[in-house]
């Protein structure tokens, strides 16, 4: 069994308020970029295709998809002990990293809006989107007597500023990853219902088609952009992004391999599965993609992970300083040493292969 980190009571800002998670490198970011050159980005060679994005996301399909139906009307009691906590942080994760999408697509579209209208409405698209997402998980949030204070959370979280090259790597990423976690999730749950203890899972199917449209957004920039895809940096930049991505969903699914169980789910077949089909995916967007078959791949990230965990444990406990400095220093170099070998494995050339996948 997958040994996860243990899950304490929740702070709380105020009664009933959820002071927000301490922040790590592994804890959902807040992001700002570089504004006008995203309003100077010229999409003119993808125009016809932004175009299209643009419609889907105009239609709003799930516009009544959000709606609190009679399932949650009862008490959520039966929830408790490690699997109440499991699920109570499962849910602010969530809510945080769906609440920074709405911020940073919000304030893109504003400040944008006169001089790129087509993808200012994209982005106010997309903030519509988040902001129903982080509503409905806050609303799941009350359902355990607590909520997270969005408007605390806007002042008092650190912004991280990426160049808008980043931004669409990064975004684009994040957009199809979640699309794959929701719905391998959902899947799972249609074949085993026993293990569906609360309505929020059934919301899913909808759900991530949001965010596979927003993927398809992105994919659509990054495209129009032939400097993210035509040359050797673009490749050498796209490796590390899709290795950081995979490397942080792994630390984060066997830190909370809990929630998982709780639903059935085995946490290392849920992290192959959700990086095996986000990898695929990228091909219909980035220049390569990782060797995800590679029999060190995964056996990498698990060592990654094990060195996570056990960091997590000296920081934890109280050790002095200087003795919890020399016992972390061997995990930090090994996990370094994974990623560099990760990093240097030879990639699939992914646009040789577009045609055949898209
Ligand atoms: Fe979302
Ligand atoms: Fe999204």
């Amino acid at each position: 069994m997958i040994k996860s980190l243990p899950n304490s009571e929740p702070e709380l800002l105020k009664p009933g308020v959820k002071a927000p998670v301490k922040e790590t490198l592994l804890t959902p970011r807040f992001y700002i970029t570089d504004f006008d050159a995203v309003a100077q980005m010229d999409i003119s060679a993808h125009n016809t295709e932004l175009q299209a994005v643009v419609e889907e996301l105009r239609a709003d399909y799930n516009r009544h998809h959000f709606v609190r139906d009679e399932e949650f009307k009862q008490s959520w009691d039966c929830i408790d002990g490690e699997k109440r906590l499991a699920f109570i942080d499962f849910l602010e994760r969530s809510c945080t990293s769906e609440f920074s999408g709405f911020l940073l697509f919000k304030e893109l579209s504003r400040r944008i809006k006169d001089r790129n209208p087509l993808l200012a409405e994209a982005f106010s698209c997309m903030a519509r989107d988040e902001a129903r997402h982080a509503g409905f998980l806050n609303k799941a949030m009350a359902d355990f007597n607590l909520s997270l204070d969005l408007g605390y959370l806007t002042k008092s979280r650190t912004y991280t500023f990426f160049p808008p090259e980043w931004i669409i790597y990064t975004v684009y990423l994040s957009e199809k990853i979640g699309y794959w976690r929701y719905i391998i999730m959902y899947r799972h749950l249609e074949k085993h219902p026993e293990n569906l203890f609360y309505p929020l899972f059934r919301y899913f199917e909808s759900w991530c088609q949001d965010e596979n449209r927003h993927g398809d957004f992105f994919k659509a920039l990054l495209r129009s952009q032939p400097q993210l895809w035509n040359d050797w940096k673009a490749r050498l930049w796209a490796r590390f992004f899709l290795l950081s991505v995979f490397a942080t969903h792994t630390l984060t699914v066997f830190e909370r391999a809990n929630f998982y169980q709780s639903i059935g789910i085995d946490p290392r077949d849920y992290n192959i599965q959700v990086i095996d089909k986000t990898n695929e995916t990228s091909a219909r967007a980035f220049p390569v993609i990782l060797n995800v078959n590679h029999p060190e791949f995964f056996e990498r990230l698990e060592k990654c992970s094990e060195n996570n965990l056990k960091l997590s444990e000296i920081a934890n406990s109280d050790r002095p300083q200087v003795v919890k400095f020399f016992q972390k220093l061997p995990l930090i170099l090994s996990t370094v040493g994974h990623l560099l070998k990760l990093y240097m494995l030879k990639p699939i050339d992914a646009e040789s292969v577009r045609e055949t996948v898209s």
